[in-house]
């Protein structure tokens, strides 16, 4: 699936994600600037992108794990917020918008 990145510049990149993959590797396999410190384990956040207003809906809800980290962010926007590790591309994020938080 295509993927709809905006980096921290403002700059659109339009991704190949292999599905079964994390959002957060997919981001990363295409040079997005993520940095993924804790490598996917849901412990970072420093993989926080906001979801564009009409994908929120198309996601899995966010485990309460994710939440609490994600809501801890200076840069927090509730409803778009995510982590973009515990997002699994699938064929049906085909046209995904996701945009890069800003760094703490
Ligand atoms: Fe650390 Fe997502 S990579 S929370």
């Amino acid at each position: 699936p295509t993927i709809i990145a905006t980096d921290r510049e403002g700059r659109e990149h339009a991704l190949a994600a292999d599905a079964g993959h994390s959002l957060m590797e997919s981001l990363k396999d295409n040079d997005l600037d993520v940095a993924a410190i804790c490598g996917g384990c849901c412990s970072c956040a420093t993989c926080h992108v906001y979801v564009d207003g009409g994908w929120v809906a198309a996601l899995p809800p966010q485990a309460p794990d994710e939440r609490e980290l994600v809501q801890d962010s200076p840069h927090f926007r509730d409803g778009a917020s995510r982590l973009s590790c515990q997002i699994r591309v699938t064929d049906a994020l085909d046209g995904l918008r996701v945009t890069l938080a800003p760094e703490d």
